[in-house]
């Protein structure tokens, strides 16, 4: 789960300018920041000059708005950006010993495509800077000596063409990983559905013979020798064992359609303890492994919506709780659900002790495709929010960095039954 991408290098590297080629040392980044790079956060420039005097005079100009790597030649460069992860520009000098800023720029073309190159060069350099251009080696050239605002701005725009590029393919990958949700979601569906009519024919038939054989088996109805009594109450036995786990695969198949996110939505009075119970089945030996899990169930309301709807939701918030968790005894590790009654409003609450939500991420989680995960689609909350606000609820969330996270449900009571 933890993402700390090594964007520091180490301290010193041979052949690069200590004083000029180091690395800002940043803060390593939680495992809970976005992985795509935000406004907020400062673009890495890799500046490539032979002249100490160019690279001093490029740190103190940019320094303040971007994060400034520097090197003295095509070669030290190559060795700072395998090392550097998420460099957003580079800005080669044309004319420097050994390799060629054109050349330098053609070699990242071919191994970090999405850096924006960009080329410095006198005039005399010209024709070989447009050709450069021309076979796509290099985004575009400024004149040396540059101008500031000149270079500024157009270090703006390729900070930002760099960013637009790398937003565009993190979203390319959620929609493909989206689709394949989808289709799992699909193909868990049908399974439910498949499995519900033999299931339904199992459990009638299963109480039927329950219910025959305790009515052999009443006292003073059967003529029946003492010895197939006895076998009888050893079948009896068995029948209610069997019984037992159809129920258990009846809540199973429950759970699976109540986590698909297919049906339409019902309007029907939804019993949210029942809904609990089938959830809770669905992913309780999972849970298991990552935390203790507790329920708290002081009233059993009903609410007007869809329960398929409302599984989802949950499956989606427990979910979440479980991805939040980090590595340690399970026993530490706590996931609480709670469904009460308040204020005439019937309310889930699912809480844990994991990660907690940092505060600038807080207003954007609910926004579709924010992910702080590798693996996620940013699209659960999203989807949960627009189900409870469906259904006339709401959906609140409070959470306190390293200590916990709690995501309130609510809904206007339709029935109450304690
Ligand atoms: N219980 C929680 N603790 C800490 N962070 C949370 C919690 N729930 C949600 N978040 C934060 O909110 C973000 C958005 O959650 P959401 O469920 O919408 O998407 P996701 O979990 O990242 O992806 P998906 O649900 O598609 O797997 C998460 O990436 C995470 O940063
Ligand atoms: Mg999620």
């Amino acid at each position: 789960m933890s993402d700390h991408p090594a964007r520091s290098g180490p301290p010193s590297s041979p052949g690069i300018d200590n004083e000029l080629g180091r690395v800002a040392s940043r803060p390593s980044r939680s495992p809970y920041e976005t992985l795509s790079p935000t406004s907020e956060q400062r673009a890495i420039v890799l500046y490539v000059d032979d002249d100490r005097a160019n690279l001093l005079a490029f740190r103190a100009m940019a320094e303040p708005q971007y994060e400034v790597v520097t090197a003295r030649s095509g070669e030290d460069a190559l060795k700072l950006l395998g090392q550097l992860r998420e460099v957003a520009v580079l800005i080669a000098d044309q004319r420097m010993p050994g390799m060629s800023g054109i050349d330098l720029c053609e070699r990242v073309r071919a191994v970090h495509p999405d850096i924006v190159r960009m080329l410095v060069t006198a005039y005399s350099d010209l024709t070989a800077a447009i050709a450069a251009i021309n076979r796509g080696h290099v985004s575009r050239y400024l004149h040396k000596p540059w101008n500031a605002d000149e270079l500024m701005a157009t270090l703006r725009d390729a900070v930002e063409r760099y960013r637009l590029s790398i937003t565009v393919q993190r979203m390319q990958l959620r929609i493909s990983e989206t689709e394949r949700m989808y289709a799992l979601g699909v193909l868990t569906a049908s399974i439910g559905h498949e499995l519900r009519t033999p299931l339904s024919v199992v459990n009638t038939n299963l109480r039927y013979a329950r219910r025959a054989v305790t009515e052999l088996l009443a006292p003073g109805k059967s003529p029946l020798p003492e010895s197939a009594r006895s076998s009888l109450r050893e079948l009896e036995a068995a029948l209610v064992d069997a019984d037992d786990g159809a129920q258990r695969l009846i809540e199973v198949v429950e759970g699976i359609s109540l986590s698909a996110r297919s049906e339409p939505v019902a309007q029907q009075p939804v019993d949210l303890a029942h809904v609990v119970r089938s959830v809770l089945r669905l992913i309780r030996s999972e849970a298991a492994l990552h935390a203790q899990l507790t329920v708290d169930q002081t009233a059993a309301p009903q609410v007007i919506g869809s329960a398929t709807r409302v599984g989802q939701v949950l499956l989606n918030l427990l979910l979440n709780a479980l991805q939040a968790l980090p590595p340690r005894p399970v026993t530490t590790n706590q996931v609480k659900v709670r469904l009460f009654e308040e204020k005439g409003r019937a309310v889930i609450e699912v809480s844990d002790n994991g990660t907690g939500i940092e505060q600038q991420h807080l207003a954007r989680i609910f926004d579709p495709f924010f992910t702080t995960k590798r693996q996620g689609t940013g699209l659960g909350l999203a989807i949960s929010r627009q189900i409870i606000e469906e259904m006339g609820g709401e959906i609140a969330v409070a959470s306190d960095l390293g200590v916990g996270t709690r995501f309130t449900v609510s809904w206007p009571i339709l029935q109450s039954a304690r």
